[in-house]
């Protein structure tokens, strides 16, 4: 079942998405050659608990940090480290949800760590164009599965692949609630969007195959023939009109 959220619950939302906007926007100022995956988690932490809000990924099903750092070939989920450092020429997908007064905010970025290869550069870009040609749909009266197709479109367009085994979601309450959003699909089916639904619209996208194995660690995902991946998420908020974005400033 989806959830409709009233305007007092978007309200609530809008605060949560907000900080965790500010906080992706404000990490591109600290990630560079050197600085390690905890380092980026130790940021995140401090920023969302000094707003006294609480980081939603900490404990949840016993993750044990507060963002994921996935570097490279990582899809997501990556467990920050301190001996994770960054190098030039690597990509970064910090992904960081905040719960605020109970209500989730759910967003994700890749960065470039200094100059980054041709191939990377497009690979982070198309994974932002995907999620904005997933938005478009994102109207009242919409089939679900439109979002989802666009972003493979998107994405297949400049030749890369779309990962199958994680997808977007429904968000509130909980971080995950319905419905799933594949970031691939038949465009014209699925449930009918109407105002008030919130949807978390997370490409993930890869330069090789779209097959993921996850590491020993149990969380860890990495493309299975090593390709690099980029991640692309906003916190959407379906409206009468125009969707709204929580999660960008
Ligand atoms: N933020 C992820 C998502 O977009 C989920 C993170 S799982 C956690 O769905 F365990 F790290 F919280
Ligand atoms: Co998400």
């Amino acid at each position: 079942m989806i959830i409709i959220k009233s305007e007092s619950e978007i309200q609530l939302m809008r605060e949560s998405g907000r900080v965790t906007a500010a906080i992706l926007r404000d990490l591109r100022d600290l990630i560079r050659p050197g600085v390690s995956t905890k380092d980026i988690d130790d940021f995140v932490e401090g920023r969302i608990l000094e707003k006294g809000m609480f980081p939603s990924f900490r404990g949840y099903n016993g993750y044990p940090a507060n963002a994921c750092v996935s570097v490279n070939e990582e899809v997501v989920h990556g467990i920050p480290s301190p001996t994770r450092l960054l190098s030039e020429g690597d990509i970064v997908s910090v992904d960081i949800g905040c719960t605020w007064k109970g209500y989730v905010s759910d967003a994700a970025r890749t960065y470039a760590v200094g100059r980054v290869s041709e191939l990377a550069d497009r690979l982070i870009r198309t994974a932002e164009a995907s999620f904005f040609a997933g938005l478009e749909h994102c109207r009242a009266g919409r089939r679900l599965y439109d979002i989802s197709s666009a972003i493979q479109a998107r994405a297949e367009s400049e030749g890369f692949s779309v990962v199958q085994d994680y997808v977007g979601h429904g968000v509130g309450r909980l971080m995950h609630e319905d419905p799933q959003i594949p970031n691939f699909g038949k465009a014209g089916r699925g449930p009918r969007l109407a105002k008030g639904m919130v949807f978390a619209i997370e490409p993930m996208i890869n330069t090789g195959g779209w097959e993921v194995e996850v590491l020993r660690d149990n969380w860890t995902a990495v493309t299975a023939d090593g390709g690099l991946s980029a991640h692309y998420e906003n916190t959407v908020v379906i409206t009468d009109d125009e969707p709204e974005l929580l999660t960008l400033l």
